[in-house]
């Protein structure tokens, strides 16, 4: 079993890369921004709650994601692996994962960090927002405050999984086919 945290900052490229480690090596994509805008979609209560939060680019607490990811993992006991993108995003969130893992036996086997320039995630989210109308990409200083957040809160994460030998930083500026090619190099060592 292969399970692994896609991580980077707002507009890294984490969902779109995503899409070619599951055609690669048949894991499945768990992603928290994925499942809770399906909650706001669908307008239950969490959706409801979660939004306050995600329109201004703050985090949801973390009892509520991590309650969503167990219950995903509850319900795919099978897999051959996991890709988890936009969770862990804190220390917190990071050791509930560890303690569900442990539960099916098979720990993280890496952290892949995606590296991109600040204005670059920018362009990216402004570029987004203008055509998906997602609310969290429609001006710059909610980007901007989601960068921020990503900074304080999820960056000393790396600092939890690399003393572990899991974190592997990734250049992730350049065309999608070419970010794709160094994930996959490191993947397969994996
Ligand atoms: P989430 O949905 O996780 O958003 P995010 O982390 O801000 O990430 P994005 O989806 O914006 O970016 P991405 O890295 O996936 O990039 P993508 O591939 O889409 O979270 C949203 C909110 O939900 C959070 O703010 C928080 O409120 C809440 N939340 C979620 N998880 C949580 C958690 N665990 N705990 C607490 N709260 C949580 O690409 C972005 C754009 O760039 C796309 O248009 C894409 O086409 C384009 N692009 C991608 N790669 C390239 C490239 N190489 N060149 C040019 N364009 C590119």
């Amino acid at each position: 079993m292969l399970n692994l945290v896609l991580f980077g900052p707002p507009g890294a490229g984490k969902g779109t890369q995503a899409e070619f480690l599951i055609k690669s090596f048949g894991l499945i994509h768990l992603s928290t921004g994925d499942l809770l805008r399906s909650e706001i979609a669908a307008g239950t209560a969490l959706g409801i709650e979660a939004k306050n939060f995600m329109d201004k680019g703050e985090l949801v607490p973390d009892e509520v994601v991590i309650g969503m990811i167990k219950s995903k993992l509850d319900a795919n006991k099978e897999a051959k692996g996991f890709i988890f993108d936009g969770f862990p995003r804190t220390v917190d969130q990071a050791k509930a994962l560890d303690v569900l893992l442990n539960e099916n036996g098979t720990p993280i086997s890496g952290m892949l960090c995606l590296q991109v320039e600040k204005q670059e995630l920018i362009d990216r989210l402004l570029s987004r927002g203008k055509v998906s109308g997602r609310s969290d990409d429609q001006n710059q200083s909610i980007i901007e405050n989601r960068i921020t957040v990503y900074t304080e809160k999820t960056l000393p994460l790396i600092e939890y999984y690399k003393p572990q030998g899991k974190h592997f930083d990734i250049n992730g500026m350049g065309t999608i086919e070419e970010i794709a090619g160094r994930l996959q190099e490191v993947v397969e060592k994996l």
